[in-house]
């Protein structure tokens, strides 16, 4: 009986992606008593109850001929708390808020957003990804849509569906090559700009590449959106790790909760000889993990093809996701995904302290 059931239930299509239930591994468990009594226990990471109903109705339905009595049990994460009266959130549908951070350019902050993203989107997470890097905009060519014109719905602009994930980045609304001089306001400007304006489905996540440092951007960003989490990405070399503990430092100073540190090109292993080299050193982001109290989301190493990868616009989590470093990044999606659930379970977060004081 289990194993019909449970083949039935693998033509159940997860809404929204084009892989069922029981490839997402969401089915927990099918409880039998008297060969009639069936209940199905089910874990989804959305907290819509739309979707649960949808499920719950197409299951029940697909199972209609069995004659059985049916339950269905869906076990669905905390929807995130609504903002107090002081904080604001201009994007309400959206569950959660994840800022991408680095100190410095160039240590791979774009190449673990993609790579977070897709792993995400692979975990069954509905996701979308912002490029709000004004100064390097590389999301589109990283995730294969670089010169796809964005839909724009009258004043909205639609997504670009990339790799299961929602897209959209400030390079594909700027002409290509424009090289624009970036000031503060209009940093600012071009993000609360893209916040109201792209029309994004509903999300369990939306991840942001920001612009390197800690500028306005970062805070404008968590003054319009109760940001659920940061990701600080490094390289462990010294001279980069002093600048992530400024950006660790502005995640406590705006009061985002820090999920934790990816620290990137973290050794080498010579195709050739198999030998590991440190080239920036390994295992130098401990001492930060500790001081902030977070956890280390992983170790990526240097790995040829994870360059070549965004370079064509296939991640490797997308071209090669059996790979080692297609490990770490899934890894720290978990890591990153668990973390949330903590901070919604433990009351969510409110940005009502950071509001500016308008006089
Ligand atoms: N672990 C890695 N192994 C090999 N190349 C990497 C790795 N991480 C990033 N890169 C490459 O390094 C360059 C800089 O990475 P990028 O993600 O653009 O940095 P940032 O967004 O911080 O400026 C890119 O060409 C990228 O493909
Ligand atoms: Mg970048």
């Amino acid at each position: 009986m289990k194993q019909k059931i449970e083949e039935i239930l693998s033509q159940v299509i997860y809404p929204g992606f084009n892989k069922s239930i029981i490839d997402f591994n969401f089915l927990k468990d099918i409880e039998v008593k008297d060969n009639s009594d069936v209940t199905i226990f089910l874990d989804i990471p959305s907290s819509s109850n739309d979707i649960a109903k949808q499920l719950a109705d197409e299951i029940k339905a697909r199972l209609k001929s069995l004659n059985l009595n049916l339950k269905v049990s869906i076990s669905q994460p905390k929807p995130p708390r609504q903002t107090s009266s002081n904080g604001k959130n201009v994007l309400p549908d959206i569950a959660n808020f994840v800022m991408v951070s680095s100190g410095k350019g160039g240590v791979g902050k774009s190449t673990t957003t993609v790579n977070l993203a897709i792993a995400l989107a692979k975990q069954g997470k509905r996701v979308g990804l912002l490029d709000a890097d004004v100064y390097g905009p590389n999301i589109p060519r990283m995730m294969g849509i670089e010169g796809v014109e964005p839909v724009f719905l009258g004043k909205t602009i639609k997504p670009i569906i990339a790799h299961d994930v929602q897209v959209m980045s400030i390079g594909s609304l700027i002409a290509r090559g424009a090289s624009l001089i970036w000031k503060g306001a209009m940093v600012t400007q071009a993000l609360e700009q893209m916040l109201e304006d792209i029309k994004w489905n509903k999300l369990d996540v939306l991840l942001f590449d920001m612009p390197p440092g800690t500028g306005d951007a970062q805070l404008a960003l968590a003054q319009s959106l109760p940001v659920t989490a940061g990701v600080c990405v490094t390289t462990p070399q010294k001279v980069a790790l002093d600048d992530t503990i400024r950006s660790l430092d502005m995640f406590k100073s705006i009061h985002i909760p820090i999920a934790g540190i990816v620290e990137n090109m973290s050794g080498f292993i010579c195709p050739e000889s198999g030998k590991e080299y440190d080239i920036f050193g390994k295992g130098t982001t401990a001492p930060l993990v500790e001081h902030f109290q977070t956890q280390l989301l992983t170790q990526v190493p240097i790995e040829i093809a994870i360059r070549e990868g965004g370079d064509a616009g296939m991640p490797i989590v997308a071209l090669a996701p059996d790979s080692q470093s297609a490990k770490c990044y899934f890894e720290a999606a978990s890591k990153l995904w668990k973390f949330l659930q903590k901070v919604n379970e433990d009351g969510g977060v409110d940005n009502s302290a950071i509001q500016p004081t308008i006089f």
